[in-house]
């Protein structure tokens, strides 16, 4: 230390570095006490300590998530976001925050399979729900269908909005698989494009429809 004081985030961020579980740890932990090394780092802060320099009515709690299949524990406070926490605490930027108020649609993620905009969930609603980000989508190296659609078809300019279109086209295929122009629309009527890409937008997403099926 050099004598600064960290603000709370940060000093939020090493206790959450050092309670996740990654997926090598998962794996490699699997029977054994990875897991439950990480999980008593987490319990180790009383809650007294946490809340300690908290405003009040603000809560500090440890909760489970599930992220494209892995597990974490992470420690959050009442009034974060799904996306504060998605972004901040598990480094997971692919998931985009542009108007933070539930208007543009770049911060769509899925939540138990449906479209969610994560900067209007608390993480305290996603504790034990599945959750799928952008980064959740491909097969490792391999782009997912839906990604490679957009590619293709030039479906994007900045790029900005693709994440949370993507993953809007997701949740809809993957209930519907064979979806007509008009539910492809109505799934990404809460998605904004300010390049205004829209007409290869669609063009991508029906063509990732015709791919997928
Ligand atoms: S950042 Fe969530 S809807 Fe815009
Ligand atoms: S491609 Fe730029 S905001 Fe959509």
């Amino acid at each position: 230390m050099d004598g600064k004081e960290k603000k709370p985030e940060e000093q939020n961020k090493d206790e959450n570095q050092q309670v996740r579980v990654s997926r090598r740890d998962f794996l490699k932990g699997m029977g054994t006490g990875a897991i439950a090394a990480g999980i008593r780092t987490a319990e180790a802060v009383s809650p007294a300590e946490a809340e300690a320099a908290l405003p009040p009515g603000i809560k500090a709690s440890v909760i489970n998530l599930n992220v494209n299949g892995h597990p974490y524990r992470v420690r959050v406070r009442s009034h974060w976001t799904l996306l504060e926490v998605l972004r901040r605490e598990l480094g997971l930027t692919g998931t985009k925050k542009l108007c933070d108020r539930g208007s543009c649609g770049a911060c769509t993620v899925m939540m138990d399979g449906k479209a969610v905009y994560s900067c209007s969930r608390l993480a305290l609603e996603a504790e034990n729900r599945r959750i799928t980000t952008i980064e959740g989508v491909s097969d490792g190296a391999i782009a997912h269908p839906i990604q490679q659609a957009f590619i293709d078809h030039d479906g994007l300019q900045c790029g900005f909005c693709t994440p949370g279109h993507i993953m809007s086209v997701k949740a809809l295929l993957d209930v519907s698989p064979r979806p007509g122009v008009g539910q492809i629309k109505e799934a990404l009527s809460g998605n904004i494009c300010r390049c205004a890409a829209y007409p290869k937008i669609l063009e991508s997403a029906m063509a990732a429809a015709r791919q997928v099926k």
